[in-house]
């Protein structure tokens, strides 16, 4: 089973004007960085696995900012894949890129090979049965006590504040794209936002919680939101739990 592939067009290859028509876009790659680092800090060696690393401003982020980490970042875009390779070129051998669907890649992966699993803006882009398989595959390749960590849209339970928010993200892709000189990226992006609200896919706050607490997730929480965004934390089962 693959996911369909939804960065294949302008909205890949001008992937930057994503970043910068998101005020809280550098805010929530560095909040992800940060997270991991509680789970990092003084030790060597830190296996992390990242799910959809696009042109690699999370990976980038994480490698900065924790540096006994090595990070293994997939991707099934070429076009991503090659702006990653060139923007993460300086960290050398910590870092090793994939062009490959994730559930492929990780059907492949041994159980418990990975500290962290991590992804930003990537999940809520598959649909309903391909994310459970993801999250079901993601809890085998941990380790005990390892840590899942995602960054994504997820749907407030309130739709009035949903909505509000919504309006607010079109909004910032009129003024930051379409009336800067790239309208048709502008209308791309505002199709993919209205894509992501199909029951097919969208990503709800509640029930991923739920969903993560029925596959074998400890205390899965939300420790952080903005507008559309929230942070998601997850840990596998330890000896003593
Ligand atoms: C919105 S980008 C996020 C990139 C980066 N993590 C960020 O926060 O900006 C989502 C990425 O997930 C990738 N992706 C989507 N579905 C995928 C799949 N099934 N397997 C691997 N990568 C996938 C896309 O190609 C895209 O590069």
């Amino acid at each position: 089973m693959e996911s369909e592939k939804r960065f294949k067009g302008s909205i890949g290859t001008e992937y930057a004007l994503f970043e910068k028509s998101y005020p809280h876009f550098r805010e929530l790659q560095d909040g992800v960085a940060d997270e991991i680092s509680k789970y990092t800090i003084g030790r060597k060696n830190v296996r992390v696995l990242e799910i959809g690393c696009g042109p690699g401003p999370t990976s980038d982020r994480i490698l900065a900012k924790n540096v006994g980490v090595t990070l293994t970042a997939i991707d099934n875009e070429q076009v991503m894949i090659n702006q990653a390779r060139d923007h993460l070129k300086d960290y050398g051998e910590r870092v090793e890129l994939f062009e490959r669907d994730a559930l492929d890649f990780l059907k492949e992966t041994s159980d418990s090979s990975f500290d962290i699993v991590v992804s930003a803006w990537t999940l809520h882009n598959f649909d309903q049965d391909y994310r459970k398989n993801i999250l079901r595959e993601i809890i085998r390749v941990l380790k005990s006590s390892g840590v899942f960590v995602n960054a994504d849209k997820y749907a407030q339970d309130d739709e009035k504040k949903h909505f509000e928010d919504f309006n607010w993200s079109i909004k910032q892709f009129i003024e930051c794209m379409g009336e800067v000189g790239y309208p048709k990226i502008c209308y791309e992006w505002i199709l993919h936002m209205v894509l992501d609200e199909s029951k097919n896919s969208l990503m709800k706050e509640k029930d991923s919680l739920v969903q993560l607490l029925e596959l074998g997730f400890l205390n899965p929480r939300i420790i952080w939101r903005k507008r559309m965004e929230a942070m998601i934390i997850a840990q596998k089962r330890g000896m003593g739990d």
